[in-house]
């Protein structure tokens, strides 16, 4: 996440320009422009959002993923970054299971390449488009942003914050707008050094202390390869968000996921379909943020 804060708020801006534009004048922006996506890993939310804020700016676009193209032949992520553009791509949008595969694909093609997720490093839009949820909730009518706009306001994350890129760039974006995050979860998944990440970031193990001083909660999924090592029904009794712990320490947060969800693991099922939850919110919230998005990488647009 190596945006300003003022093209953080610019992309915001544009974000809700967009969404509200008149559909015929929207989709000339990116008209007949030729985009990529290429997927290393399953996606639902990233991969779609992208695709329809590419389509709702008149983009044409193509999927690669692994699983049915040459990827599966042996090859490379620059043989296929070099073959896309060979075909006309003019940017590539990339989800890859290695940290920094993005900034590879962008040094060996020359084209913009737009990261929906490298391995445990980043996953940048999904930490802008949390950003205009807590936004929507919290401060609603703010026109810009700024680094005081979050000022008085907690996010706990809790859970898997090691493996998280969804984590990682929340904790650089969140506080550089003056929001204290609290991360919260088990040693094995949250080692102390996290704290030490980024001003403004700070540990809590106990879960119900940190989400009794939040506004926001953001609940990571557990993959269950991930806590091999730890006792399930353990986790669940320390970190599970329940119905009874929302309403006695946190009645007035919202409830915030990156999906995938696992109910009844992180998660329960009453708690992600109730009132606070802005699970579905935030999946919608993610086209505008990527159509702010792709109209910075392919024009003069919020440079
Ligand atoms: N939040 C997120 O990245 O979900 P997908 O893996 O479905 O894209």
């Amino acid at each position: 996440m190596d945006l300003t804060v003022p093209a953080v708020s610019h992309l915001l801006q544009r974000a809700t320009t967009l969404e509200h534009a008149d559909p015929l004048v929207r989709d000339r922006i990116l008209q007949k422009r030729r985009i990529a996506l290429l997927f290393y890993e399953s996606s639902t939310r990233t991969r779609t959002s992208f695709e329809l804020a590419c389509k709702a700016l008149g983009a044409d676009t193509t999927l690669v993923s692994s699983l049915s193209s040459s990827i599966e032949k042996g090859e490379s992520l620059k043989d296929t970054g070099l073959t896309l553009r060979a075909l006309g791509a003019e940017a590539i949008i990339l989800r890859h299971n290695s940290s920094g595969a993005a900034w590879l694909l962008e040094e060996s093609t020359r084209l913009p390449v737009i990261n929906a997720g490298d391995g445990m490093h980043e996953h940048p839009t999904q930490a802008l488009l949390d950003l205009r949820t807590i936004l929507t909730h919290l401060r609603p009518g703010a026109a810009e942003v700024g680094p005081e706009t979050l000022s008085g306001v907690t996010v706990t994350i809790v859970g898997d914050i090691l493996h998280s890129r969804v984590a990682r760039s929340n904790m650089l974006l969140l506080p550089r707008l003056g929001a204290r995050v609290l991360l919260c979860g088990p040693k094995e998944l949250l080692p102390e050094m996290a704290a030490k990440s980024s001003p403004g970031i700070e540990i809590e193990r106990d879960f119900e202390s940190a989400i009794r001083q939040s506004q926001a909660i953001m609940m990571l999924r557990i993959q269950a390869e991930r806590i091999a090592n730890l006792q399930l029904e353990q986790y669940k009794a320390a970190y599970q968000l329940t119905g009874q712990r929302l309403a006695s320490q946190a009645p007035n947060a919202i409830v915030m996921h990156p999906g995938p969800i696992i109910r009844g693991l992180e998660i329960t099922a009453g708690v992600a379909d109730g009132p606070q939850s802005t699970i579905l919110e935030q999946v919608t919230n993610g086209v505008a943020i990527r159509m702010a998005v792709m109209e910075r990488a392919l024009t003069a647009e919020s440079k």
